[in-house]
């Protein structure tokens, strides 16, 4: 592994030769991994979901390098990050993890690598692509990039409009093996892209999950296909989704409404340019009597002051991410004819609203995840054209990938929280500093606040 670190930190190297060095360094034949263990998936029974501590079930194993297969690529991961499928995983909820892998394994010879008692997780990295399989073109050893997470198959026809539709569709490292959070991973080349020249390894490994999803989520045609004046109503305004989408709506000419928990997040939105932010906590609403009940005049007061501040405007787009407390809300508060685009649940899949509210004013609700390779690729070049920034506020070193995991699981971090693999400090990896300065201070807007 030493001999691969020290390839890739050597700058020098002219391109003319990469190839051929990368391709003639050994690739060792086990490296260090986060992984979650099989034989301990029953470790949280009868637990809280709260108090499930990631950092009890991640441990960092040496684990053996899969085969590669063709159409895939072998990378040493320089850094990572933590997104919430990693905080799933680690506290074995909704399911564990391993039932994905057996699921893939069953499909065919070549995923049956996939099907350990270990799961190598982790749906983000920058590195240096180490080999290539048959049939790959498009990249080469030597390679610096970044992978999304859209693992597809796509031997059928179901995926050839929309590769999110592909019926063997998986998110890399949650659904997958040989996730980011490792010295090497496994992806398939149609994973890779261009590492942005003027980021560090641990600034351009953290946005890909969040931001090719709310690329899709909001700005996609299989989005919410947001325009220019559209009011964007952004639960977790300052978290991994919503900083991006934040980013978004603002580059688009929209008008966001951040929805955060802190003073502290809400000076962030405002940093970023957002001028309408509301702080639930502070304002305290409590959309929910009990578990059972909702109560409609807590939603009526949510829009009331989203109203205040749009100076009268329902939203025509919600960002929905919370899922079921904040749901109803959320189908209440849209414009007549607006959208609520949901990707997820943190608080519960099971979620209620009234009905009357959606037909009688006729609202769309649009389910959305991850991205298509095209919209993590767009998103991924507004990153490398300094049109949108990385939202990093802390790295941990591999070792600390369960406090990661923890603090991102205890909503006490802002942006995301980078994880550095084989790189050996932050703030190396920068080939384009003249662009890096034009945006220093928004790439460090989210450091350490
Ligand atoms: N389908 C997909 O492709 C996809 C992709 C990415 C993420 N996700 C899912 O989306 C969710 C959010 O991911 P993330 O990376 O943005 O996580 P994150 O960094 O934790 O941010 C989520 C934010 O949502 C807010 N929030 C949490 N619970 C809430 C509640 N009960 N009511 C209102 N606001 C709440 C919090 O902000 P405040 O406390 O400041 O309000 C938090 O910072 C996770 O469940 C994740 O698994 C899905």
């Amino acid at each position: 592994m030493k001999d691969i670190l020290d390839a890739i930190l050597a700058e020098a190297t002219p391109a003319e030769t990469r190839e051929k060095e990368f391709s003639a360094l050994p690739v060792p034949g086990s490296y260090r991994g986060m992984v979650v263990r099989k034989d301990e998936t029953g470790m949280f029974e009868g637990i809280a979901s709260r108090d499930k501590d990631p950092r009890r079930s991640l441990h960092l194993d040496e684990v053996a390098t899969p085969e590669l297969g063709p159409g895939e690529a072998l990378v040493a991961v320089m850094a990572s990050s933590i997104n919430y499928n990693t905080v799933w995983t680690s506290i074995f909820e909704p399911v564990s993890t391993f039932g994905f892998l057996e699921r893939y394994g069953r499909t065919s010879p070549l995923a049956k690598r996939h099907d350990q008692p270990y799961h190598v997780v982790g749906s983000d990295l920058a590195g240096v692509i180490l080999r290539t399989g048959a049939g790959v073109h498009a990249w080469k050893p030597g390679d610096e990039v970044v992978a999304h997470c859209l693992s597809v198959e796509l031997e059928r026809p179901e995926g050839h409009d929309d590769t999110m539709l592909d019926p063997e569709q998986r998110i890399w490292g949650f659904e997958t093996n040989f996730g980011g959070l490792a010295e090497l991973a496994l992806v398939k080349a149609n994973q890779l892209m261009p590492k942005p020249d003027h980021l560090t390894w641990e600034e351009a490994a953290s946005p890909g999950l969040v931001n090719s999803t709310a690329y899709r989520q909001l700005v996609s045609r299989n989005g919410a296909a947001m325009k220019q004046g559209d009011v964007v109503l952004i639960w977790g305004a300052s978290g991994g989704l919503g900083s991006y989408a934040t980013q978004m709506a603002l580059n688009g000419g929209a008008i966001p409404v951040c929805v955060v928990s802190s003073p502290e997040k809400a000076d962030i939105c405002r940093s970023l340019g957002a001028e309408l932010v509301i702080d639930r906590a502070a304002e305290g609403y409590r959309f929910w009597s009990d578990e059972q009940t909702q109560n409609p005049k807590e939603w009526q007061r949510f829009g009331k002051r989203i109203r205040e501040l749009t100076g009268g405007e329902d939203p025509d787009i919600v960002f929905e991410h919370p899922g079921r407390e904040t749901f109803g809300a959320s189908v209440y508060v849209a414009r007549r004819g607006g959208q609520i685009v949901t990707c997820a649940s943190t608080s519960g899949f099971m979620h209620s609203y009234d009905n009357r509210y959606l037909w009688m004013n006729l609202k769309r609700i649009i389910g959305s995840h991850f991205a298509n390779y095209r919209e993590a690729w767009e998103a991924n070049r507004l990153i490398a054209r300094g049109l949108i920034h990385p939202t990093l506020s802390r790295v941990y070193p591999l070792e600390q990938t369960g406090q990661a995991a923890y603090d991102v699981h205890r909503n006490a971090h802002q942006g995301k929280v980078g994880v550095l693999c084989l790189s050996p400090r932050e703030g190396l990896g920068v080939r384009d500093q003249a662009l890096r300065d034009r945006h220093l201070t928004a790439i460090n807007r989210f450091r350490d606040v």
